[in-house]
C-alpha cells in the first residue's frame, strides 16, 4: 500500500549497452530493477558498437519500463518523477533514453529529472548501505571515469584526484583485448587474477602531480604481449592478467590511502564497475583494520542499472531540481566539481 509520504521514482538507464529500468522508494529501497543487457549482441565485435547500442535500445526501452514498473507492483500514476540519465556515455543511446522520458513525462505530467550517470553510480552505496550519508571518500572506477571524490553532501563533490588518459575501466578491456579475452574484458581479467601470480612489474598508475595515468600500463601490457608473440614465447595469460590488475588496482588504493590519510575521512566507498572487481574489493576491506568503514556496493549495483539514477533522482527531487522538455543528452558530462584534467 502507497504511504503518501513516500516518494516514488521511475529510474531510466541507457548510458551504453544496458537498457535499464527501476523504481525506488525515497532513494533508498529497490522495488524492481530490470537490466536488459546487449553484452551477446556486442560481444561479436569486441566492444560497444554505438549505432548498434542505439537501436536495441529503441527497442526494448518500453517493454523495460513496463516490466520494472509491474514487478515493482506499480503504476505510473504511483510515481513521484522520472529520473533519466542525460550522460555521460554514448550520445545516441543516451537520446533513446531522454527522448523516451521526455514523452513519457510529457503524456503523464510527471516531473522529469535529468541525472549525470557518474553521480548515479555513486548512489549505487545509498542502496546497497541504507544508513549511509556524506560526507565520506568514494573511489570511482568506471568504464569513463578514474577518481578519487570526497562526497562532501548529496550534491557537493570535492575531486581530488582523477586519470589523465585512460579511464581503468577502459585500461581492464584493452588488457583483455590484447591478452584474446572476450568483451567485456573485466570481468575475465578478474576471473583470470585469481589463477595467476602477479609476476611482471609494471610501473604505478600513479603519475607525480598525484593524478592517475593508465596509457602507460596499458601500453606495456600490450608491448609484453606482442615481444613475446614476436619471438615465439609463451606467455601465462593468467600471470599477465594478475600483474596487470594488481598494477591497476595498487595505484588506486595507494592514492586513497594518502587522501584519507590527509583528510581523516572515516567512510569511503567505491563506485563503478571496476567496483565488482574481487582484487580491489579485497585491497579495499584492508582499510578496515585502521577502523574505517568502508562501503562496497553490491555487485548487481557495480554495474551499469537504473536503480542507482532513479536513487540519485530521489535527491535531485528532494531539491526540486527538475529538467525541461529541451533536456539534451550531453555525452562529456562530468561530475559537478571535476576539473578537467584530460
Ligand atoms: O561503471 P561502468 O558501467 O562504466 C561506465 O559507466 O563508464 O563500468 C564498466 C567497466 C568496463 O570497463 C568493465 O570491463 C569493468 O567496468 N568491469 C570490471 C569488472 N566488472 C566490470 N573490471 C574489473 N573487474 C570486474 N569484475
Ligand atoms: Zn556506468
Amino acid at each position: 500500500m502507497k504511504n503518501i509520504n513516500d516518494i516514488y521514482i521511475l529510474g531510466i538507464e541507457s548510458s551504453c549497452d544496458e537498457t535499464a529500468a527501476s523504481v525506488v522508494k525515497n532513494g533508498r529501497q529497490i522495488l524492481s530493477n530490470t537490466v536488459l543487457s546487449q553484452v551477446d549482441i556486442h560481444k561479436i565485435y569486441g566492444g560497444v558498437v554505438p549505432e548498434i547500442a542505439s537501436r536495441n535500445h529503441v527497442e526494448a526501452i518500453d517493454k523495460v519500463v513496463r516490466q520494472a514498473l509491474e514487478e515493482a507492483n506499480l503504476t505510473l500514476s504511483d510515481i513521484n518523477a522520472v529520473a533519466v540519465t542525460y550522460g555521460a556515455g554514448l550520445v545516441g543511446a543516451l537520446l533513446v533514453g531522454v527522448s523516451y522520458a521526455k514523452g513519457l513525462c510529457q503524456a503523464s505530467g510527471l516531473p522529469l529529472i535529468a541525472v549525470n550517470h557518474i553521480e548515479g553510480h555513486i548512489c549505487a552505496n545509498y542502496l546497497t548501505y541504507a544508513d549511509l550519508e556524506p560526507p565520506y571518500t568514494c573511489l570511482l572506477t568506471s568504464g569513463g571515469h578514474t577518481a578519487i571524490v570526497n562526497v562532501l553532501d548529496y550534491d557537493r563533490y570535492d575531486v581530488v584526484c582523477s586519470t589523465v588518459d585512460d579511464a581503468v575501466g577502459e585500461a581492464f578491456d584493452k588488457a583483455a583485448r590484447v591478452l584474446g579475452l572476450p568483451y567485456p574484458g573485466g570481468p575475465q581479467i578478474d576471473k583470470l587474477e585469481n589463477q595467476g601470480e602477479a609476476s611482471y612489474k609494471f610501473h604505478s598508475v600513479v603519475i607525480s602531480n598525484g593524478n592517475f595515468s593508465y596509457s602507460g600500463l596499458k601500453t606495456a601490457v600490450i608491448n609484453l604481449v606482442h615481444t613475446a608473440e614476436q619471438k615465439g614465447e609463451p606467455i601465462n595469460k593468467a600471470d599477465v592478467a594478475a600483474s596487470f590488475c594488481h598494477a591497476a588496482i595498487d595505484g588506486l588504493i595507494e592514492r586513497l590511502a594518502q587522501v584519507i590519510a590527509q583528510s581523516g575521512a572515516k567512510t569511503i566507498a567505491v563506485a563503478g564497475g571496476v567496483g565488482a572487481n574481487g582484487y580491489l574489493r579485497k585491497r579495499m576491506t584492508e582499510f578496515e583494520k585502521q577502523g574505517i568503514r568502508v562501503c562496497l556496493p553490491a555487485l548487481a549495483l557495480c554495474g551499469d542499472n537504473a536503480a542507482m539514477i532513479a536513487s540519485r533522482g530521489y535527491y535531485l527531487y528532494l531539491k526540486g531540481e527538475f529538467a525541461d522538455l529541451s533536456l539534451n543528452a550531453c555525452p562529456t558530462l562530468k561530475l559537478r566539481g571535476e576539473k578537467p584534467s584530460r
